[in-house]
């Protein structure tokens, strides 16, 4: 029999995210959408429509033999519900973030992949993107020397003005730091390996916040969760990241990450896009200097980690958005949460592998060389 090229998708998720992952996925020879459900039917069959796939419902997704992999693309509350159904019934996952709320439901998705030998990948794959690939061959290559410390900052005024449904965005599961902090974190560990330990301090601006995107204006929004973290990350490579994840801000001027090594600075751009600008800062160079981009997939290439997954499901070699690191961002998460209410330091137990630098020199819509 031919050896299998491609991948059967189907997205479980139709909602604002879902256009960039079907736009993503046409870039990957490997990935081939065959259907997509939402609980909402009509809006799969938008989808459908618009994408040149079959809507299905979520039952008749998980049932249809075309589908290798799912794609969960629901709100936060109910990831770990759909990953589950989804690997029960014999398919492989990416979810995106994060894995799931509780570490308990990240595990027992871990652990049901691995019973019924199925791979999880989730977002973010951001740092899959030319930006961070950039950074991760200025770090590995030793530009700016071992990395002492740096900073990270994702602060805004929250998404109640742009969301078209900003209600989840205040519930547990998200809040600034479930909802972003896995751009941030995952593309520390991706840069400098696994997390040690974090202590943090968090607080929230207001009980209730106003919509004001046209879906809701005016509605009421009760807020369940901390919406100022400010924290430190130890790293097992000795690096220190002082962090500050916030919907409460309206207006900085810091960078989103930068990291400080013994022979000069990086400026990393913003985890959440997968462009650039690169900026290094070194001795010899003596000012901030923008690096050209050393890798593709620059634009918005969401997908990219399904693409590298379904390398994996194909090929067996390890894919780079894994659940393994997934799991690791959600433990730090809840420590950064942990040590602001017991107010000390935490210790993380996972420790995932580094994943591995994407090659130089890929061929458009390819992955592998
Ligand atoms: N919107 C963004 O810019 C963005 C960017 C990156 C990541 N994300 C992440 O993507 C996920 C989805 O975000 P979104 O903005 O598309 O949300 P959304 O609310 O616009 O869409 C979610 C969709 O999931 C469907 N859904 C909910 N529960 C379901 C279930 N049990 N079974 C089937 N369908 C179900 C909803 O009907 C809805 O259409 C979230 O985890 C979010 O954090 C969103």
């Amino acid at each position: 029999m031919a050896k299998k090229k491609t991948v059967g998708v189907g997205i479980i998720g139709c909602g604002n995210i879902s256009q960039a992952y079907f736009n993503g996925a046409k870039t990957f020879e490997v990935l081939k959408i065959v259907s997509c459900a939402d609980i909402n039917i009509e809006v799969a069959r938008a989808k459908a429509e618009e994408n040149g796939c079959t809507a299905q419902t979520v039952k008749e997704l998980l049932a249809n033999k075309d589908v290798d992999l799912v794609i969960n693309l629901t709100v936060p509350a109910v990831h770990a519900k759909v990953s589950l159904t989804a690997l029960k019934a014999g398919k492989h996952v990416h979810s995106e973030k994060p894995l799931a709320i509780s570490l308990n439901d990240g595990k027992a998705i871990m652990d049901m992949a691995e019973k019924n030998g199925l791979l999880v990948g989730c977002a973010p794959d951001t740092f899959m993107g030319a930006g961070l690939q950039t950074c991760r061959k200025v770090v590995d290559d030793g530009w700016i020397g071992r990395i002492v410390g740096g900073t990270a900052f994702m602060m805004s005024r929250g998404p109640e003005s742009w969301h078209p449904n900003p209600f989840f965005f205040y519930q547990k599961g998200a809040g600034p730091m479930f909802d972003m902090g896995p751009y941030y974190i995952t593309a520390l560990v991706h840069l400098l390996g696994p997390v040690k330990s974090v202590t943090a301090i968090t607080s929230r601006a207001f009980e209730k916040r106003t919509a004001t995107c046209k879906e809701h204006f005016g509605k009421r929004i009760p807020v369940d969760v901390p919406t100022h973290y400010s924290g430190v990350l130890e790293f097992h490579s000795e690096a220190i990241i002082t962090a500050t994840v916030s919907f409460d801000v309206h207006k900085h001027n810091h960078s989103p990450i930068e990291l400080y090594g013994t022979e000069g600075s990086l400026k990393v751009p913003d985890p959440n896009t997968f462009s650039g600008p690169v900026e290094i800062f070194t001795a010899t160079g003596g000012e901030w200097q923008t690096q050209t981009l050393s890798h593709p997939y620059a634009e918005n290439m969401r997908s990219i980690g399904a693409a590298d997954l379904a390398y994996a499901i194909l090929g067996k070699r390890k894919h780079r958005a894994s659940g393994e690191l997934a799991y690791h961002v959600l433990e730090v998460m809840h420590a950064l949460e942990k040590s602001s209410n017991h107010r000390k330091h935490v210790e993380i137990k996972s420790r995932p592998d580094r994943p591995s630098a994407l090659p130089l020199g890929l061929i458009p819509g390819r992955l592998d060389p």
